[in-house]
Formats: C-alpha cells, sequence, structure tokens
C-alpha cells in the first residue's frame, strides 16, 4: 500500500537481507494490520494475521472456523489450542522461510510459550516484539471507521486512510465491508478483553528483551517510520 519514503528506501533494503521474524502486539484497531500489510510488502516477507486466518476458516466453515464462530462473534479469545494449531501450520509453510509478520498472535502467555517452542524447532527465533500503545478512546474512533476489503483484505478508516472511491478498494477494486465484530458492542468487549488478556503477553516479552514500544497514536506513516527504526536497531 503505498509506496516508501525516499528516507526510509536505505534501512527497508538492508532489512530485505536479514531473517526477520517479527511480532505485532496492541489492542484491537490499534493498526497491526496496516503497519503488517505495509511492511511485509515492503520487506518481502509473510504476513501472518491470526484474525484474518479465524476469519478465511470461517467463511469456508472448516472445523477451525466452526470452532472459532461465537467466540469471534462475541469478542472473546478463541482457544488457545485452536489459534496454536493453526499458527504451527501457518508458520511450516514455504513461504514464511524468509521472515514472518504475526499480526494477532500470540494473544495469550500460552500462545507466547507455544511460538517459543515452534520457532525454535524450526531454528528461528524473534528478532522483535513490537507493541503498538494506543488509548481505549483512540481504538474505538479507529474501529468505528474502518473499512476491509472483501477481497485482498486491504484496511481503510474513512477519516484516516479513505479509499480513493468510496466502497471499493484502491489496490484491486473489490467491495469494502465493515466487520462484524466492529459493532460497538464487540469494540468495548475486544477492548476489555485485550487489556485483561494480552497485557500478560507485553510482560512476556519485555522480560526476555523483545519488546519495543512504538506511539502508535501518531499517524500512519510516522507509525511506519517508528518500526522501520525499531527493526534497523534490533
Ligand atoms: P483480529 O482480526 O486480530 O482483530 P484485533 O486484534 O481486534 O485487531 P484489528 O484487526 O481489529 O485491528 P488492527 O490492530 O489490525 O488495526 P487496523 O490496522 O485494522 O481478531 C479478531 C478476533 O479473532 C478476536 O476478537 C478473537 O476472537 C479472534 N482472534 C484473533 N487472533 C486470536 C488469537 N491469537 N487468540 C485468540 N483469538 C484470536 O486499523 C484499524 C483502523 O484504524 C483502520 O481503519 C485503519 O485504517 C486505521 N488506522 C490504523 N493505523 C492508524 C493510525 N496510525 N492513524 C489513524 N488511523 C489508523
Amino acid at each position: 500500500m503505498g509506496t516508501a519514503y525516499k528516507l526510509d528506501e536505505p534501512i527497508i533494503a538492508h532489512l530485505r537481507q536479514k531473517k526477520l521474524y517479527i511480532v505485532l502486539l496492541g489492542g484491537p484497531g490499534s493498526g497491526k494490520g496496516t503497519q503488517g500489510q505495509k511492511l511485509a510488502e515492503e520487506l518481502q516477507i509473510a504476513h501472518v494475521a491470526s484474525g484474518d486466518l479465524l476469519r478465511e476458516h470461517l467463511a469456508q466453515e472448516t472445523p477451525i472456523g466452526r470452532a472459532a464462530q461465537t467466540y469471534i462473534s462475541c469478542g472473546e479469545l478463541v482457544p488457545d489450542g485452536v489459534v496454536i494449531a493453526m499458527i504451527r501450520e501457518r508458520l511450516e509453510r514455504a513461504d514464511t522461510a524468509k521472515g514472518v509478520i504475526l499480526d494477532g498472535f500470540p494473544r495469550t502467555v500460552p500462545q507466547a510459550k507455544a511460538l517459543d517452542e515452534i520457532l525454535a524447532a524450526q531454528a528461528r527465533k524473534l528478532t522483535l516484539v513490537a507493541d503498538l500503545k494506543v488509548s481505549p478512546e483512540t481504538l474505538l474512533a479507529r474501529l468505528g471507521g474502518r473499512w476491509t476489503c472483501r477481497e485482498c483484505g486491504a484496511v481503510y478508516h474513512v477519516l484516516y486512510q479513505p479509499p480513493r472511491e468510496r466502497g471499493k478498494c484502491d489496490i484491486c477494486g473489490g467491495e469494502l465491508y465493515q466487520r462484524p465484530d466492529d459493532r460497538p458492542e464487540v469494540q468495548k468487549r475486544r477492548i476489555a478483553v485485550y487489556f485483561a488478556q494480552t497485557l500478560p503477553v507485553i510482560a512476556y516479552y519485555k522480560e526476555r528483551g523483545l519488546l519495543v514500544e512504538i506511539d502508535g497514536e501518531r499517524d500512519i506513516a510516522a507509525v511506519h517510520t517508528q518500526l522501520l527504526a525499531a527493526l534497523e536497531a534490533a
């Protein structure tokens, strides 16, 4: 999505030579998907978003999709066993050999421990865990205005990142829709679940010296630049 700023180009060229295993943490609407898509495209590595994978399973009515449906629709976390098995299978695919941006996983300490085991078994290790820090008020404003492409998953916002043509994806021309779990009552539950269940994951990575805090309140380009700088320093 978009082109890199001139100043970012040398950093991107340098980072492309590395194997990067990156976790993006942050509340619902903090910008994990927006930043994850952009970074994966620039760094030419896989973008593995647990929410997107679960929504694909839902659409295809697979056993994983059926197991996840009720949890997603009311804003609760899908059980660890289901999500860990799904991510393990995804990380075994060939396109993850050069690196991965994990977006939305891990979300609990058992998931973080499982990720350590999966990566260790593949002789890989995490490069960086970036925590996109955003206030609950900003999260609500972002979720309320989000539109997503049904075809390619690109993310827009009515105010902060509008598509060129209303209702239509700039990239593939697909139809834009609002996620059913962005209903106001579910948004609030997702934010509460994040603060209750995912904050311990931040402490887990802080203890291991992998955590970098990113000011996620800034605009999309400024957040991106902070992420590139953190990766360059990692
Ligand atoms: P998931 O799809 O992962 O949802 P989420 O974590 O709630 O995150 P979002 O996708 O809502 O937001 P985002 O941070 O990607 O923000 P975005 O870039 O879109 O999970 C959905 C559900 O699946 C969960 O509730 C759970 O049930 C289940 N699930 C998923 N993973 C699981 C796991 N590991 N374990 C258990 N259950 C799991 O941005 C939001 C909006 O803001 C957009 O409109 C965007 O244009 C705009 N925006 C982004 N950045 C900025 C900025 N800097 N300034 C202004 N606007 C911005």
